[in-house]
């Protein structure tokens, strides 16, 4: 363990275990970055009242013990002192400091400990809607969903992706009508080109106006129910285009999301009636004016009515409530979920919340499994409303991140590198932006989708991250040396050395937060710090001059190989792409 917050926090239960009993063994220390020394516990303060006494005594002998702590797990790494009304500053020593951050680079995991025990966890995430286009909403849950994926994943945990596609209901009738009338071809092709949104425009046309055809829809949608085989065929035509548009998507952004990840409405079908079936005989659903509902304790309407989930209308019809029911057992009893995220939007805060209560009432979700709504904000356009093209319309997300590469290829247009290599490094910046850009904020506040934001090389953006990496690769180029090469150890003289020394050691617990809290923008913040704390560090102490002393640069080359390492590492666990040069 490498982190001085862990290593903190265990250090300081020990001794508040030892001056106050072993019921104190498990308080948090409340270990927080200080300015007036490297690291400051606030647990005097919180526990004064509970043991009776002055908030300052309390500090006096947690440091007393802190001091005296040797057997075992050997002597403070560091100092302590007490100040302000029960304050304990901690300053740890430099040689601590430099050999955790030695130990480091030996790690071949880089400081992040795996999960013990590992977890299995099920995310759903992405999840477009088939009858429609797919919209920047769909983005951001595709962004933020991978990210926690491959951050569990490094973890050790066993990480099963659903993609929850919108890929069946009523629509379908008229869409399958629809794509007979165009014939096979011309739908595939418009499809695949991503026009869903003007094919099921189309289609709704001729719903709305043509009794013909509504007729056919409406019948079609029946023989869609029973999986009839035909159907079935042009449904998998019609879905297989579909896919192969939002698999451009996933390539050009770089998700990890394969089709053995899809996990749509459709695969739930056979599942519903047994659901609803189950539930009512239980007594855990019950019938209110034809429509089978939950009412999970605690929703109320305007008028303080109970509030129904409903998984069955009452024309006998399964919606996206009776679907989800399915979900969560299927996740939980042939996935055998740990733990499940489910990253949609926060405006569907409410059916999620009812979803869980629901899904817990029918002891579908037991106690041990956490269900969490990772809530995603919207994104919005300069004029503060919901994202849209000037013609007022969606916009078609594969244009939108074609436009992202241009955008970004006129950012990098000085550098005289290959042209093929220019245009990857464009990919990388231009991806690198737009998936930054949703990453570093938390990931239920709104934000403005704002190229010119996002693609500037300064501030706390994917580019001046994937700038200062490439920027330490050239370190060692110019040296003609290699990264992997660099054995340390590490010593701190200047203190730049050992404050980037010390950022680089909170690398584990940066990576662990983000699985704990689900927070990617937890990281990324991290991430924009240590960049900035090597650039301090390289503005004062010189790496390759000629007159510095060779154990001291070999120090300087370990927390530059080390500061790569983790920019490096901390961008691909937020699938943001990283390039060798920029
Ligand atoms: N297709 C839905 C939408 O676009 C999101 C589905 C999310 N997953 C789920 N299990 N409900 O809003």
């Amino acid at each position: 363990m490498t982190d001085p917050q862990l290593v903190l926090t265990e250090r300081v239960q020990q001794a508040l275990a030892a001056a106050f009993g072993p019921e104190y063994s498990n308080a948090d220390p409340l270990i927080r970055p200080s300015q007036f020394a490297d690291y400051q516990a606030n647990v005097a303060m919180s526990l004064s009242k509970r043991l009776r006494r002055a908030p300052r005594e309390v500090a006096q002998e947690i440091a007393d013990q802190l001091t005296g702590q040797a057997d075992g797990v050997g002597p403070f790494p560091g100092t302590v002192e007490v100040s302000g009304p029960g304050f304990l500053n901690v300053t740890l020593s430099d040689d601590w400091i430099a050999d955790q951050a030695s130990q480091m680079l030996a790690d071949p995991r880089g400081g992040v400990a795996p999960s013990t025990p590992p977890q299995t966890v099920v995310i759903d995430y992405s999840a477009p809607n088939a009858a429609k286009e797919m919209h920047v909403g769909h983005l951001r849950t595709t962004i933020v969903g991978d990210a926690l994926a491959r951050v569990h994943e490094h973890l050790g945990n066993k990480v099963i992706r659903q993609n929850h596609l919108g890929d069946w209901g009523t629509p379908f009738g008229m869409l399958i009508e629809h794509l007979l009338d165009i014939g096979e071809d011309a739908a595939v092709a418009q499809l695949e080109a991503g026009e869903g949104n003007a094919y099921y425009q189309a289609a709704r046309v001729k719903f709305d106006t043509d009794p013909e055809f509504n007729r056919r829809a409406r019948a079609r949608v029946v023989t869609l129910q029973a999986e009839e085989p035909e159907t079935m065929r042009l449904w998998h035509i019609f879905m297989n285009a579909t896919v192969r548009y939002f698999n451009k998507v996933y390539t050009q952004l770089e998700v990890t999301l394969t089709d053995d990840d899809i996990a749509g409405e459709s695969m739930y079908n056979p599942m519903l009636a047994q659901v609803c079936d189950e539930l009512q005989e239980r007594g855990i659903a019950v019938l209110s004016d034809g429509a089978l509902c939950i009412f999970p304790p605690g929703y109320t309407g305007r008028e303080g009515q109970p509030l129904p989930f409903m998984i069955r209308k009452s024309d006998g019809g399964y919606g996206y409530a009776t679907t989800d029911m399915a979900t969560i057992r299927y996740r939980v009893e042939d996935l055998k979920a740990d733990r499940i995220l489910y990253v949609i939007g926060a405006t569907q805060s409410l059916h999620m919340s009812m979803l869980f209560d629901s899904a817990r009432l029918a002891g579908w979700l037991p106690e041990h499994v956490r269900a969490e709504h990772i809530q995603i904000g919207s994104v919005l356009g300069a004029d503060g409303k919901m994202f849209k093209t000037r013609s007022g319309e969606s916009v078609k997300l594969l244009d939108l991140l074609e436009e992202a590469e241009i955008r970004a290829a006129a950012v990098i247009k000085d550098s005289d590198y290959p042209e093929e290599e220019r245009a990857g490094i464009a990919h990388a910046v231009g991806m690198g932006a737009v998936k930054y850009a949703d990453l570093a904020v938390s990931h239920d506040s709104e934000y403005v989708f704002d190229f010119d934001r996002m693609l500037a090389l300064t501030g706390n953006t994917g580019p001046y991250l994937q700038y200062a990496q490439a920027r330490i690769r050239s370190i060692f180029r110019k040296g003609g040396l290699s990264p992997a090469e660099t054995t340390g150890p590490v010593v701190l003289g200047h203190p730049a050395e050992r404050a980037l020394a010390l950022q680089l050691l909170g690398f584990g617990a940066a990576v662990a937060e983000v699985a704990e809290n689900s927070a990617p923008h937890k990281l990324a913040s991290y991430l924009f710090e240590t960049s900035s704390a090597f650039t301090t560090f390289f503005e004062n102490c010189p790496v390759l001059k000629g007159d510095v002393d060779p154990a001291v640069r070999a120090s300087r080359l370990a927390l530059c190989t080390l500061t790569l390492r983790v920019l490096e590492t901390g961008l691909s666990l937020l699938g943001v792409p990283v390039p060798e040069r920029m």
